[in-house]
């Protein structure tokens, strides 16, 4: 519970309107809209005698025209009962800050009103086929929605500069979401320097800070780039025709969303192409091995969304991680493959992704790969049981060939979809120590590919400042031709996981640089 506070009174203006106008700082100023709301509850001043004022259009034209400019927090109007503040829960705050942020002129009213009424009804959150309340719950859903589909449909496209490449964006949002909407941009691509322009409002990531500012108009952001072309080609390489619903697509996609999204233009033909390469895929379907479905539970209703309040403990994670489809390929492995180990294990060990059999077992390194990596493990002298774990992708990413399912390796699209799991998973346990063990889990987490050969074996400082080493991934070392490579290879990942052992008990290591 939050509770409303009454703010004490100032030396307030007397005005001779009954009727208040309140400016706010504009259209999402939700902060400035509590501060308000408090005052006006303590002078009790009634909804219908608030105008809200963003700075665009009033939240009523005809009492605008009327209103005096009076700011809030005068003298209580005569005769006027001053209200105790409402205690509001966390849900009622989360839905109001959404639906402060609708496109809709009365929503500050609305909101006003319904901590209005419910100082006399305090229950009144609890009757959900109240007007008020579900018009609150409607506009919040439609922000909440508008922000989903922000997050999913904004496009960055490359613009090479003296100083590097920035990346710049053109979205129409519905509502006043931008402020709203750039965690998640920050979050996603905090190694880049990107801008996205709406109408409204612009954000800029520094690398350090969001800046936000008026808005743009469209041809201030930059037309096509290479990054849409591979954007394009890997659109139209996860379409799949079999799975061709157009209406499903129409509401996740909606129309007016195509004009700025480099895929839409492939849509029409991938559509008029489906039945016949749906045909195709069934001629082939017998390849494709019976999938082995466990205890995979259904997504969850709102998956693939970003959280708010990411789960925190590694259960939680990996119950979460399961309804995850922020990326192709759990559509066709068995299961969700999450990390295992102590949950404050000091030495966090992290593969690529799942093979076939971990696919199956639902656990990470169960298969061929996996008894390497125990014997390396066994004698570096660090048993399995005192690590975490996992991989930098965690679904099976096969080809299907005959019966058998042939690893592909995670793209960087892939890699980078995946990543808020490896990163909860690293918040959760938290280990003094992390091995990368191959490219794709360096990628992951250093987010810039890497020569395993050229850069193993040398402990680095991560962002996070824990210790970082990249060995070679045991799958490799299976791959090879002859048995003195595969000797050395493995006398390498030995001696790799010895020197990540020794720096969890190095008390003040030196500080070797991070690999450029
Ligand atoms: N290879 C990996 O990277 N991880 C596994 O879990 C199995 C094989």
């Amino acid at each position: 519970m939050d509770q409303l506070p009454l703010l004490p009174a100032g030396a307030a203006p007397a005005g001779a309107s009954r009727v208040r106008r309140v400016r706010l700082a504009g259209d999402a100023d939700f902060a400035g809209f509590r501060d308000a709301a408090r005052l006006l509850l303590r002078d009790g001043v009634a909804p219908q005698d608030v105008v809200w004022d963003t700075g665009g259009r009033p939240d009523d034209l005809f009492a605008a025209a009327e209103a005096a400019p009076s700011p809030v927090g005068r003298e209580p109007e005569p005769g006027a009962a001053p209200r105790t503040a409402p205690r509001v829960t966390r849900a009622f705050l989360d839905a109001a800050g959404a639906a402060a942020l609708h496109r809709e002129p009365g929503r500050f009213r609305l909101i006003y009103q319904l901590l209005w009424r419910m100082a006399d009804e305090p229950r009144l959150l609890s009757v959900a086929s109240d007007p008020d309340v579900m018009r609150l719950a409607d506009l919040a859903k439609a922000v909440k929605r508008d922000i989903h589909k922000m997050h999913a449909f904004v496009r960055f496209r490359d613009v090479p500069g003296p100083d590097g490449d920035a990346f710049v964006a053109w979205y129409e949002p519905d509502h006043h979401i931008v402020e709203a909407a750039a965690p998640f941009f920050v979050k996603r691509f905090a190694s880049l320097r990107w801008t996205i322009l709406t109408p409204e409002r612009s954000a800029h990531w520094t690398g350090a800070e969001v800046l936000f500012g008026p808005g743009a108009a469209q041809r201030d952001a930059p037309e096509g780039d290479p990054l849409e072309e591979l954007w394009r080609s890997y659109y139209a390489s996860i379409f799949n025709p079999a799975r061709l619903n157009t209406d499903a697509m129409r509401a996740e996609m909606p129309k007016r969303f195509w004009k700025n999204l480099p895929e839409a233009a492939l849509i029409h033909d991938l559509v008029a192409t489906a039945p016949a390469r749906t045909a195709a895929m069934i001629e082939a379907a017998p390849t494709w091995p019976v999938q082995r479905r466990g205890a995979e539970p259904p997504p969850a209703p709102d998956a693939g969304a970003p959280d708010d309040d990411p789960p925190a403990d590694l259960p939680a994670i990996a119950a979460a991680a399961r309804g995850c489809r922020a990326c192709p390929l759990w559509e066709h492995a068995t299961q969700t493959v999450p990390g295992e180990g102590p949950a404050d294990a000091r030495l966090m060990v992290i593969g690529e992704q799942p093979g076939d059999l971990e696919d199956i077992a639902g656990r990470p390194f169960v298969g061929p790969a996996g008894q390497v990596f125990d014997r390396a493990l066994a004698e570096a002298g660090v048993g399995r049981d005192r690590a975490y774990v996992t991989n930098a992708v965690k679904h099976f990413k096969f080809e299907p060939r005959g019966k058998r399912r042939i690893h592909k390796r995670p793209s960087a699209g892939e890699i980078h979809a995946c990543l808020p799991w490896l990163e909860r998973e690293l918040a959760a346990v938290d280990p003094a120590v992390v091995v990368l063990l191959g490219a794709s889990a360096a990628q992951a987490v250093l987010g810039r590919s890497v020569a395993v050969t050229r850069e193993r074996g040398r402990p680095f400082r991560l962002a996070d400042g824990r210790w970082g080493v990249i060995a070679t991934h045991p799958s490799y070392i299976l791959r090879l031709q002859t048995e003195d490579e595969k000797r050395a290879a493995f006398g390498a990942l030995v001696a790799d996981l010895r020197t990540a052992a020794g720096l969890l008990t190095q008390d003040a290591p030196g500080e070797p640089s991070p690999p450029a």
